[in-house]
């Protein structure tokens, strides 16, 4: 891989200026080392508009590309090192079915809010931006869930019932507020037998990365660990995340590690998330504690990125012949309007 990695450099310096590579925190070491910009999914939302750099190359995944597409300045060009890499969770919630479910419910005369987290499409974002709602992260999802609880007599949380269920359960949202939708191919399946008035409304999606750990995993580690302390994604079932000692968004955990790292030396924390960010966590802090994968949970769209197709769109960029990832222009308002509601209540 020395070759790839020697050519990538030769072109970082070549472009200067002219290039900025991101990428998420899931990404592979030998992608990772290239970055100039890390970060969870809201680090990154937040950094585009600083980017002053011609080509902007999105090591993630095809929403997190169209996000900073979206963010981009004019004449700005977004980049997909693999174009087919796509968080199978954000196609849980089509535009048109969203679009149906919503109007179902202000049919029967409620003022429904969508809250979307980032991880849904361009479309998705466009109607969430029409229905006065905004984007969440999972670094911000509690602070906006209370802000879009202000905004009408509810909330629709989408497509992650399991971040949202877990945000709820943070900021004392009962779960007799709560309703997870159970929707067809055309909208509410039987909207009569259903708990439509409740406070809290949560699309049926999850991720199945991490909704694949069960409280067991977590219960084996304490007996294999004795004294261990166990973090986790907030996409995790919430009957995993009430047995864990603590949850929250990518940063999070790395902080969490960096604390646990530097308060308690030789202990042991478990980390329940994708395991690059695992691994990585483990080898940035050996020595001084032990870190160790939940389970396994690789996200095979994540990895479809590698150090060779970084070097590949490189190459193209140089040579002219890269395809920036376009975005449909109609759809761009509304979306944009959704996140830039989220980074404006949260304070950029
Ligand atoms: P973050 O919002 O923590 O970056 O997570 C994004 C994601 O895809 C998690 O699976
Ligand atoms: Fe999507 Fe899950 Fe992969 Fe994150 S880990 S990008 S939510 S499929």
């Amino acid at each position: 891989m020395q070759d790839i990695s020697a050519g990538i450099q030769a072109i970082k310096r070549q472009l200067g200026d002219r290039l900025c590579i991101m990428g998420h925190h899931y990404q592979n070491d030998a992608v990772v080392q290239h970055c100039d910009i890390t970060g969870d999914s809201l680090e990154l939302a937040r950094r585009v508009p600083q980017v002053n750099a011609d080509h902007i190359v999105f090591c993630g995944v095809y929403f997190m590309g169209e996000s900073a597409a979206l963010l981009a300045k004019p004449g700005q060009a977004v980049y997909l090192p693999s174009m087919d890499a796509d968080c199978l969770m954000s196609r849980m919630t089509p535009a048109p079915l969203a679009r149906k479910v919503l109007e179902q419910l202000y049919a029967l005369g409620r003022k429904v809010i969508p809250l979307a987290y980032v991880n849904t499409d361009l479309a998705l974002k466009a109607v969430v931006g029409e229905y006065g709602g905004a984007v969440c992260t999972s670094a911000n999802a509690g602070i906006m869930l209370q802000w879009a609880m202000k905004q009408g007599d509810g909330v629709l949380f989408l497509p992650d019932m399991h971040l949202g269920n877990n945000t709820a359960t943070a900021l004392g949202i009962a779960p007799h507020e709560r309703h997870v939708l159970r929707i067809g191919s055309r909208g509410l399946v039987e909207p009569e037998a259903q708990a439509l008035d409740r406070k809290l409304l949560l699309w049926p999606g999850c991720c199945a990365i991490h909704a694949r750990f069960d409280p067991d995993d977590v219960r084996e580690m304490r007996a294999a660990h004795p004294g261990c302390r166990v973090i986790a994604h907030p996409e995790c079932r919430e009957d995993v995340i009430a047995v864990c000692d603590g949850a929250g968004s990518t940063s999070y955990l790395i902080k969490d590690a960096a604390r646990v790292a530097a308060e308690a030396l030789g202990s042991t924390l478990i980390v329940g998330t994708e395991n690059n960010l695992v691994h990585r966590l483990a080898a940035r802090h050996a020595g001084q504690c032990r870190i160790i994968p939940l389970g396994h949970a690789i996200c095979g769209n994540m990895a479809k990125v590698t150090e060779k197709k970084l070097w590949t769109i490189l190459e193209a960029i140089t040579a002219q012949k890269a395809t920036p990832l376009a975005i449909e222009e109609e759809l761009c308002p509304p979306a944009r309007l959704s996140l830039t509601r989220m980074l404006e209540v949260c304070g950029q």
